[in-house]
């Protein structure tokens, strides 16, 4: 499973890329607006500093707004991924994208019927979104499972996303429920090298080390 981070902000992005582990980004207008800056510099700057899929959502809702969006946000950078909605409009752009070889990203997909849509209609990811599930009583990680099994038993060469993820069970999880990719906010990485093992490890081998004879 590879790993994407969740943000906007180019320090993060920066730190994370840094660490080794990073394939790509991804962002949404909530995520935008907080860093108050203009979207399309900072897409640029973004993909300047990450080679993997960035991806950039549109705000239309209509088919025609959201293609116009997707054409200028894809000549940013090569590696630009368009983020669509998943609404009966959103699949007719993607199609239309694919037909035009700009990668797609369906968001805020929540049941397994919308992944499969999405997949047919030629996005190139899906992000089924884990904590918001999970945060009204169902169960996120069963959604990521049913769509990596019809996913794979139709030969769907879609890449589940794992969004909107939470903690580092949802990364665990995610892994072995069959997402190829977990988009995880910054200090999840942090959160995931952690454990008090290794720390008390470590203070123990410097302890030896300093008090050798
Ligand atoms: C992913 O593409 C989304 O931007 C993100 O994971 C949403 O996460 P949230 O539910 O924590 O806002």
């Amino acid at each position: 499973m590879k790993f994407f981070v969740d943000t906007a902000n180019i320090n993060e992005i920066k730190e994370a890329n840094a660490l080794g582990v990073l394939d790509g980004v991804t962002t949404n207008p909530s995520l935008v607006a907080k860093e108050g800056v203009s979207f399309h510099d900072r897409l640029k700057e973004i993909t300047e500093e990450v080679d993997g899929s960035v991806s950039a959502e549109v705000i239309s809702l209509d088919v025609a707004g959201m293609l116009k969006e997707a054409k200028e946000l894809a000549a940013i950078a090569p590696n630009i991924t368009v983020k669509v909605p998943m609404t009966l409009d959103g699949l007719k752009a993607v199609k239309a994208l694919s037909d035009l070889n700009i990668k797609t990203n369906v968001t805020l997909i929540f049941s397994a019927n919308q992944a499969l849509l999405a997949a047919r209609a030629g996005a190139s990811y899906v992000s089924p979104f884990l904590g918001r599930l999970d945060d009204i009583g169902h169960n996120g990680m069963e959604l990521v499972a049913q769509i990596a099994e019809i996913f794979d038993r139709h030969a769907l060469d879609t890449e589940i996303i794992a969004a909107s993820v939470r903690h580092p069970v949802h990364v665990t999880d995610a892994a072995l429920n069959g997402a190829h990719i977990a988009t995880v906010p910054f200090k999840l990485f942090g959160q995931l090298v952690k454990h008090p093992l290794t720390d008390q490890g470590i203070e123990k081998f410097l302890n030896d080390w300093n008090n050798q004879k």
